[in-house]
């Protein structure tokens, strides 16, 4: 049986993914609307990928004994004015989560739960490559400043990132 701590700390982490993967699919959607479809079908990537952090979490916790609550999503943003503020705010965003993740496994520790503890570590994993991921991307957009050929290219690059396999957690 689930902490009831543990349980509702796992309950706001089943949000704050559904609502990565909102903010993922509207910044598809603002990327898809100014033309650049390699960045668009990347961006829905991740809000597909973000859906299924939520889901494992989800099915962890009833199968933990807990019970999971379908959350209700907040608006998410919808206007970018950059390529390097839509980034910079998926990196803050990012960020955020795997501090959240961090407080999730101290609180595992604390509560003596080691299979909740086992189960995040997975988590914590995919935070340091989803952070690494967007620094890189940063980087990249900070040496192609305003040109528009190595911008075309940014997106070709990302539409290659978006074919790649996902590992599907559930
Ligand atoms: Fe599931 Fe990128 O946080």
């Amino acid at each position: 049986m689930l902490h009831k701590d543990i349980e509702t700390a796992l309950n706001k982490q089943i949000e704050r993914e559904g609502f990565a993967s909102a903010q993922y699919l509207a910044m598809a959607s603002w990327a898809e609307s100014k033309g650049f479809e390699g960045t668009a079908q990347f961006l829905y990537r991740q809000s597909d990928e973000e859906r299924m952090h939520m889901l494992k979490l989800f099915h962890y916790v009833n199968d933990a004994g807990g019970y999971a609550v379908s959350p209700g999503v907040a608006s998410p943003r919808i206007e970018f004015s950059s390529f390097p503020e839509l980034f910079e705010l998926i990196l803050e965003q990012e960020k955020g989560v795997s501090e959240k993740i961090n407080e999730l496994v101290e609180l595992s520790f604390d509560k003596k739960d080691h299979t909740t503890h086992n189960f995040l570590q997975w988590y914590v994993a995919e935070q340091l490559e989803e952070e690494a991921l967007f620094r890189s991307i940063l980087d990249k957009l900070k040496i192609i400043g305003d040109n528009g050929g190595a911008l075309y290219m940014f997106d070709k690059d990302l539409q290659k990132e978006a074919g790649k396999n996902i590992e599907s957690p559930i």
